[in-house]
């Protein structure tokens, strides 16, 4: 495994953490406070080509590798991870989904704004009763010959209020099981689409979640992603892919929770000097930084399998449950070196480990990566 990034990596890298510092730190309190959607920063990651980094240039991309998009996740997360979730979603779940099994007007219509930042996508995948057993879907998409009529409710959508273009998993003939089902590509403004109620969240307080409600949606056929019944594995196949990202979102939030306890403890003084020169502080960073730097070697080498177009279903879950634990653990003593300070607000660690949580729940939890990794090693 070759870990050297090339001069074209290190400049994505540098890009996306000069932007988080002059664009997102700025603010990013307030929004957490206030639970704000970073609009304006998310139009910005766009124009930059954050948002559909791995997309084919003919479809409006970046034509950029995954191991680029670990390193920008990284940055970006560091300081935003209401913005890098969007981002995640945006790029692995809904970009990459459509370029690998759309069609190609599918293609043309939705990748290409998706790819260049114009539009903001959403995968929509959980329901209040099928979170974690994603089989269980109860939204219906029947069939009624040149359209599928979709009814039900979606969970916890992230970007629910601020994308445009949806991609929704739904059960057409649950006599099959996981292959009756399938995804539909569904508009904003299709009738009988209705974004729900907001979630008032613990973490990622700035990234929109919402509830959503199809109520007798048409959606034309051509809008049905892969072939009939291929819904779940499409579900599945992105997923992998997105494990990877919020991976790396999770490296990112223990990497900046680290580097804000490292500078604050040589600055802080107690007992006569400064608080660097305790073992006690000693150790929790050595043991931050040890779990940091082990995220970010998982993180990688499941990026390098995907551009290797290897199998990294095992890679990508294995970097995500060490990751996320890593950033609930790091979040938390990174609060504890700060003492009081870290309790509050403007030290930004507290915010940090609130964030961090999710990281360890959605785009399946700890216990799903598990899952994952031991039938991928009993295969
Ligand atoms: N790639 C391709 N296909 C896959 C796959 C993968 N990674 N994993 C499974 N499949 C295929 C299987 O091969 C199988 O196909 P066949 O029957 O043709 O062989 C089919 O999918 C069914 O697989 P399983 O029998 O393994 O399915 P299961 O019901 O036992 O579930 C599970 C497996 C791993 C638990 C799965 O349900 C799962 O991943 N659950 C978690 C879902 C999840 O991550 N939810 C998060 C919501 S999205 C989100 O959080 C987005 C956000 O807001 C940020």
């Amino acid at each position: 495994m070759n870990f050297e990034l090339t001069e074209e990596q290190i400049a994505v890298r540098d890009a996306a953490r000069d932007f988080a510092q002059k664009e997102l730190l700025p603010g990013v309190i307030e929004r957490d406070d206030t639970q704000t959607f970073p609009a304006e920063q998310v139009k910005m990651m766009g124009e930059l080509g954050f948002m559909g980094m791995m997309v084919d240039p003919k479809y409006g991309g970046g034509g950029m590798d995954t191991v680029s998009y670990v390193l920008a996740m990284e940055e970006i997360s560091k300081i935003d991870a209401s913005a890098s979730v969007c981002m995640s979603v945006n790029n692995s779940l809904v970009c990459w989904g459509l370029e690998k099994f759309g069609t190609e007007e599918q293609k043309q219509k939705y990748l290409v704004p998706l790819a260049k930042g114009e539009k903001i996508g959403a995968f929509c995948l959980s329901e209040p009763e099928a979170g974690s057993d994603a089989t269980s879907q109860r939204t219906t998409a029947e069939d009624k010959g040149d359209y599928y009529l979709l009814n039900g409710t979606k969970n916890w959508i992230t970007n629910g209020n601020s994308a445009s273009i949806y991609l929704v998993i739904a059960q057409t003939d649950p006599e099959k099981g996981h292959r009756g089902i399938n995804c539909l590509i569904v508009e904003r403004d299709m009738e009988g689409f209705v974004v729900g109620k907001k979630e008032d969240k613990l973490g990622i307080r700035g990234s929109d979640t919402h509830s959503l409600m199809f109520q007798d949606v048409k959606v034309p056929k051509e809008n049905r992603v892969g072939e009939d019944g291929f819904g779940f594995k499409f579900a599945m196949s992105t997923l992998s892919g997105g494990r990877i990202g919020i991976a790396a979102q999770a490296l990112g939030i223990a990497a900046g929770a680290y580097e804000l306890a490292l500078k604050y403890s040589k600055e802080r003084k107690a007992f006569g000097t400064e608080i660097s020169n305790h073992q006690a502080i000693q150790f929790k960073l050595a043991d931050m930084a040890t779990r940091i730097d082990a995220s970010r070697l998982l993180c990688l080498d499941a990026a390098l399998k995907k551009d290797a177009k290897a199998n990294f279903t095992k890679e990508a879950a294995m970097a995500k449950l060490f990751a996320s634990e890593t950033a609930m653990d790091v979040t938390v003593e990174a609060v504890q070196v700060h003492g009081g300070y870290g309790f509050v607000k403007e030290y930004h660690v507290e915010r940090l480990m609130r964030d961090a949580k999710i990281t360890q729940i959605y785009e399946g939890t700890s216990e799903i990566q598990r899952i994952v990794i031991s039938r991928e090693l009993l295969k």
